[in-house]
């Protein structure tokens, strides 16, 4: 089958069934490209909960459709590739936060939503990198733990003073791979070049950037400014938006080590057999549904 054959046939089948299709920011070019709704976990999540279709078919990594199966669960969602997965997700699970909380009686908990939903069941609100600072800028308590991320932990503990942080030490392989050698050495051959990058980076990465935000956030923060040309400090397939979006700017990825092999699993070829076998569907037992909803609710809404 032909490349514009496939295309063809998802569009055709994506009408039949009911069904939206989701793409994260970090999706291959030709994912973003077909995908009725680009965007930033946030922005997914609420696309999810709002959404009439009965079909959610997520291009994205598991977290994100069982966030969905979460909001949505009289909707069937499909997440193409079952085994893309989210190496930092899987950095904590429930017993070892139970063990974290037990040993801070009281203390809220913050989640990450690049966890499980039975860690998010455990968690009294989930932030995103788009929304983590006024998630935590909206708790009464002044101590917290934070998890799983340490980077985007510390990140917020920068811009919040005032709270006190309980990390979990968990972070992105992708994001951590960028060194701040490396940005030196990017920013000393691109000097006429903001520096942008994503709060997962490590802190000795996001005090070289002249802007730190979710992956949306880029995308405002560069068609908004004057600059003509940037480095970017995330995952690759934020470029093709960008790039789209601002043909009269330049934008240079940070490094050529910023790919995350699981975001970059699903191809069109996926989506097409998974809308004509209905599967992979992604599902999440009542019990932790419920509580997980809870903590994704709390953060829905806090105003940003
Ligand atoms: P967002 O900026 O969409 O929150 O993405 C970060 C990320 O790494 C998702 O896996
Ligand atoms: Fe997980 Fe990092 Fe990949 Fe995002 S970029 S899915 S945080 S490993």
């Amino acid at each position: 089958m032909s490349t514009t054959d496939i295309r063809t046939e998802i569009r055709h089948l994506l009408k039949e069934r009911n069904a939206v299709l989701l793409a994260h920011n970090y999706m291959r070019d030709e994912v973003q490209a077909i995908a009725d709704i680009t965007g930033d976990s946030l922005q997914l999540s609420m696309e999810a909960a709002k959404t009439d279709a009965d079909v959610i078919v997520f291009c994205g990594v598991h977290f994100m459709a069982e966030s969905a199966a979460i909001l949505s669960p009289h909707k069937t969602v499909l997440l193409p590739r079952a085994d893309a997965g989210c190496p930092m997700a899987d950095m904590v699970d429930v017993t070892g936060l139970q063990a974290l909380k037990a040993q801070h009686p009281g203390l809220p908990v913050v989640t990450y939503v690049n966890s499980s939903a039975a860690v998010k069941a455990e968690s009294d609100i989930c932030c995103t990198s788009a929304n983590a600072v006024s998630v935590v800028r909206s708790l009464s308590e002044q101590k917290l733990i934070f998890a799983p991320d340490r980077n985007l932990g510390r990140w917020i503990a920068k811009q919040l003073p005032d709270k006190e942080f309980i990390y979990w030490e968990g972070y992105c392989p992708t994001h951590e791979r960028l060194t701040a050698a490396r940005v030196r050495e990017i920013k000393a051959a691109h000097p006429d070049a903001l520096f942008i990058c994503h709060p997962e980076c490590a802190p000795e990465v996001s005090a070289l950037a002249d802007h730190v935000c979710s992956t949306s956030g880029m995308y405002l923060y560069c068609a908004k400014s004057p600059a003509k040309k940037f480095i970017i400090g995330t995952e690759a397939g934020i470029l093709f938006k960008l790039r789209e979006d601002n043909p009269d700017k330049e934008f240079v990825l940070a490094s050529p080590a910023l790919i995350c092999p699981n975001m970059k699993l699903t191809s069109l070829e996926d989506i097409l057999l998974a809308l004509q076998t209905m599967q992979p569907v992604v599902t999440v037992a009542d019990d932790v549904r419920i509580k997980a909803k809870a903590a994704l609710d709390k953060m829905l809404a806090v105003p940003r």
